[in-house]
């Protein structure tokens, strides 16, 4: 009797309780952005939340209540930006106040967010490694030439290899991974060379699965929100262990080693600051090279192999993109000389296509999440100082009020009357920000549009892609795809056949 009546006043407490914060706003949060209805006392909007596909609720959630609100997922409370206007301001016009990094247990384990580029907050060491990285990723000039040189060789290798499967089923995914990374690694790597390279390609791609599954905005984030869970059943938390363990097997056995013979690449010089520096106030050590050298491998090479292989399913169902982008290639290019760089502005329509892709599947959904170091206003309301922000670039991309027919995949929309191409000042090129903006801009951004320009067009001149069974094939809508750090399709398989006329 005595335990149903504290059960009946605990529930009341909490029916109450909810109530109260569901249809009140206290005086104090007036001038703060709106909190979505709905809160629940402990979980917040956790129970509404579709964890594998977060970016897709955010967005109807904006449809529903406003571009611009807070939610709370368990302790954490998180304001979302799903428009331009309040992106634009949070990124570019308070670039400064809004340029941290939320703190997370999922970062902080081994310290990687005191070392790391991707997780640092800002700070005069996150700084210092993003100079030093850009200056080693020189897309200007002779550094420009080197990577359209490293990209032919590798084209060349890549197109060797689906010479061998040609009019065979084949997923391309593995074998676009390989080129990607193998870049990656030459450009991080500086002159260094190992003889064991197929070996570490293949560690890199299973530690990224690994930290793909792990370091998402989806389901992984339960281990920052529900730290009891951690220890009782979590197969992301095994995941994370084992990708941090398979990190450090690279470092010591594959990469350090090779760095006394790469006094060109950045991961070296970062390791002689540490070394050398008597000064070194930003306290860059060892693990602070091993951690850029796993961020700039994986931020540089799943995102690129997954634009191409969704380029490819495109493909599959839009043949027609596939041979315009030939036709203009092949009215631009004499047939026995790849594409370069130097096309690139007399082919409008295949740096249309490259655009569309981007915007279309928005691969990378919720950006990384940003968090306020002082206090700021946006959308003239105040967002106090220590608030986790989710940058929503998926409801960007789609916002129907930019994006007319916005989940269609048309590349025209980026072409005007003329037969030109949209001008980076136009206003839906400046709405595309597949990269973010400002102080926390990608770093690859210049070496990514490049290196897809290079492989789409290189593919594209030589080969033709298509369907095995309309009926197997995946679908092309990004909602589809699985979530982790970057969307992925799901696996398919393809026809690869040389054009005719073409020497490989
Ligand atoms: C299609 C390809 C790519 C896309 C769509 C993409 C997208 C993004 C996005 C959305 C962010 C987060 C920006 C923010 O926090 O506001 C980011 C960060 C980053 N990207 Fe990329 N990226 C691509 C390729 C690359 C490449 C090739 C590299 C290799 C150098 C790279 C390295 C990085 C790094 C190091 C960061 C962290 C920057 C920081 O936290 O300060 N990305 N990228």
């Amino acid at each position: 009797m005595f335990s149903s009546v504290v059960l009946a006043i605990a529930v009341l407490s909490i029916l109450v309780y909810w109530i109260i914060t569901s249809l009140t706003t206290p005086s104090s949060e007036e001038h703060l952005v709106s909190m979505l209805p709905g809160r629940l006392p402990f979980i917040g909007h956790a129970w509404k939340m579709d964890m594998s596909k977060p970016h897709i609720i955010l967005a109807k959630w904006a449809q529903m209540f406003g571009s611009i609100y807070r939610i709370q997922l368990y302790n954490d409370e998180i304001l979302v930006l799903n428009d331009y206007k309040s992106i634009y301001e949070a990124l570019v016009v308070n670039g400064t106040s809004v340029s941290g990094r939320p703190p997370m247990y999922r970062t902080s384990q081994d310290g990687r967010n005191r070392h790391s580029i991707v997780w640092q907050t800002y700070n005069d060491k996150l700084a210092f490694l993003r100079k030093e990285v850009l200056k080693s990723l020189k897309m200007y000039g002779q550094g420009l030439q080197q990577l359209e040189s490293k990209c032919m060789e590798e084209i060349q290798e890549l197109l060797k290899k689906f010479k061998l499967v040609e009019n065979t089923p084949a997923n391309p995914w593995p074998i676009i991974y390989e080129s990607v990374c193998s870049i990656m690694l030459n450009l991080v790597l500086g002159s260094a060379k190992s003889d064991n390279s197929n070996s570490i390609l293949n560690k890199v791609k299973d530690m990224n699965a690994m930290f793909n599954d792990t370091f998402g905005s989806g389901n992984s984030r339960k281990m920052d929100f529900l730290p009891w869970m951690r220890n009782v059943w979590c197969s992301e938390q095994q995941r994370l262990k084992k990708a941090l363990i398979l990190r450090d097997e690279i470092w010591n056995n594959d990469i350090k080693p090779l760095m006394r013979f790469s006094s060109d690449s950045v991961i070296h010089r970062l390791l002689m600051f540490s070394e050398h520096h008597s000064t070194n106030d930003l306290n860059v050590s060892e693990d602070t090279a091993k951690e850029v050298f796993t961020n700039l491998i994986l931020a540089g090479t799943d995102t690129t192999s997954t634009a191409l292989t969704c380029l490819l399913l495109l493909f599959l169902h839009y043949p027609d993109v596939q041979e315009r982008m030939y036709e203009e290639i092949s009215s631009v290019v004499d047939i026995d000389r790849p594409p370069r760089l130097s096309d690139r502005s007399a082919l409008p329509y295949c740096e249309a296509v490259l655009l569309e892709l981007l915007r279309y599947i928005s691969h990378v959904p919720l950006s990384v999440p940003h968090y306020t170091m002082q206090e700021t206003t946006i959308n003239d309301k105040k967002v106090p100082a220590d608030l986790t922000v989710y940058i929503n670039l998926w409801a960007l991309h789609h916002d129907e009020n930019i994006w007319e027919d916005p989940w269609a995949f048309n590349p025209d929309r980026f072409i005007d009357e003329k037969g030109r191409l949209l001008g980076p000042g136009h206003q839906k090129r400046r709405r595309l920000m597949v990269f973010g903006a400002g102080r926390r801009v990608c770093l690859g951004e210049t070496l990514a549009k490049n290196r897809l320009f290079l492989f789409a067009t290189s593919l594209v001149q030589k080969l033709t892609f298509s369907v095995i069974d309309r009926k197997k094939l995946p679908s092309r809508d990004p909602r589809t795809f699985e979530m982790g750090l970057v969307l992925h399709p799901k696996p398919f398989q393809l026809i690869l056949n040389s054009r005719n006329n073409v020497h490989m």
